[in-house]
């Protein structure tokens, strides 16, 4: 009997003990994962290698309702520029045929050599559910694209909601102003510390003062793949996702917080947005020089909120390509603009036409 229980005991403490081990095995296994969270997050490869290395890259991320907002922005930065320009346009797969009909057709039109490619929204290729659970689909697209447009050196991102007064070089060129640290450039979201959102509402950290606006943003792809921008962005996200508002603008703003180094900042005359007229003008750039670029961020374009950005949206959606800038683009413009003099963007209207006028008078007519 005695012996018989003895030989049970020793079993229980065998027993015991293998549990033991194996438990331990996996906390070990646990710890290796948190030590490796460098490991580099992989993406399907995108063929975009037919562009020429050398060409300005212009990239947009376009889904749901943008198709027609996404193309009047092509057709603006097509009508002033000189150099050929290549476009990335990131599509939802419905969207896909629509940009590549119209772009072809408009190679026929324009007198400006372009080059195109439409590609689907791209995620990593680990366990891609948990990615779309994770981050809206279109709204992050924009922060993976270091990754996502892997042999492309550098890229000018915008907005769908963007339209070019001047040509793509004039804005391009600030790739040359950027110190060997800096991976970006950006205009501050605001000038006036009465009206800025970061400074009054913000709940996370944000990029200097009044923080910066993300809608049209000089990227170096490859210095931001150096600095493992993908794998940067995803701890960020998950901590603070329940504390965002304007989605990857806040997240951008969230790293250039603790990275000021790694950010170039230009003036506001190149992100001109209903917020600095609406109250009072407060872009002084835009004053001196002219509007370099307009962003009808929160829907202006669509709205009649300020009639100029309507206004400006218009004209370039009636233009068509390979029409007389001055008669077809400029007239209509400056018509357009002589009926919203009333309203507080109205009354500065010469800063929207002084671009366009010069360009116009010094180019003469691009047929
Ligand atoms: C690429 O573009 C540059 C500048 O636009 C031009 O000088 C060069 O000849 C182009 N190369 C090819 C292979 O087309
Ligand atoms: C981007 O950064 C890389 C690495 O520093 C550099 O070689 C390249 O010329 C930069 N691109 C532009 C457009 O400035
Ligand atoms: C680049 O400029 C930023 C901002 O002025 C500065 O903080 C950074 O040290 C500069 N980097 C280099 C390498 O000069």
């Amino acid at each position: 009997m005695k012996i018989l229980s003895l030989k049970r005991i020793c079993g229980f403490v065998v027993i015991i003990v293998i549990v033991l081990f194996y438990f331990r095995i996996i906390n070990e296994n646990k710890n290796k994962d948190n030590a490796t969270t460098t490991k580099l997050v992989e993406f399907p490869p995108v063929e975009v290698s037919d562009f020429n290395k050398s060409n300005i890259v212009v990239a947009v991320v376009a889904c749901g309702d943008r198709l027609h907002e996404t193309l009047t922005m092509i057709k603006s930065a097509l009508m002033f520029s000189k150099a050929k320009l290549n476009f990335v346009i990131v599509a939802e797969d419905n969207l896909i045929p629509s940009f590549t009909e119209k772009l072809n057709e408009w190679k026929l039109l324009s007198t400006n050599e372009f080059s195109f490619k439409v590609i689907p929204l791209t995620f990593p290729t680990d366990n891609p559910e948990e990615w779309q659970k994770l981050f809206k689909p279109c709204a992050s697209q924009r922060l993976f694209l270091p990754s996502v447009l892997n042999d492309i050196d550098s890229i000018l991102y915008v907005d769908t909601d963007v339209l070019f007064l001047t040509p793509v070089e004039t804005i391009w060129k600030y790739f040359k102003n950027m110190n060997s640290s800096q991976m970006a450039a950006l205009a501050p979201e605001h000038e006036d510390p009465n009206v800025g959102w970061y400074n009054r509402f913000a709940r996370h950290p944000y990029y200097g003062k009044f923080g910066v606006n993300s809608g049209v943003m000089l990227m170096n792809l490859t210095r931001m793949r150096d600095f493992l921008w993908v794998e940067y962005v995803i701890p960020i996200y998950k901590r603070y996702k329940l504390k965002i508002t304007w989605g990857d603008q806040d997240i951008i703003n969230i790293i250039f917080h603790y990275h000021p180094d790694k950010l170039y900042i230009y003036s506001c005359k190149y992100n001109f947005r209903p917020d600095h007229c609406m109250y009072m003008s407060v872009c002084k750039s835009a004053e001196k020089d002219g509007v370099a670029v307009v962003h009808g961020s929160r829907g202006f374009f669509h709205s009649g909120k300020q009639p100029v950005f309507q206004s400006i949206y218009r004209a370039f959606e009636e233009f068509q390509l390979g029409g007389d800038l001055y008669q077809d683009f400029y007239q209509p413009l400056e018509t357009y603009l002589e009926l919203t003099t009333e309203t507080s963007c109205g009354h500065i209207k010469d800063v929207y036409l002084k671009n366009v006028k010069w360009y116009v008078n010094t180019n003469g007519n691009k047929r």
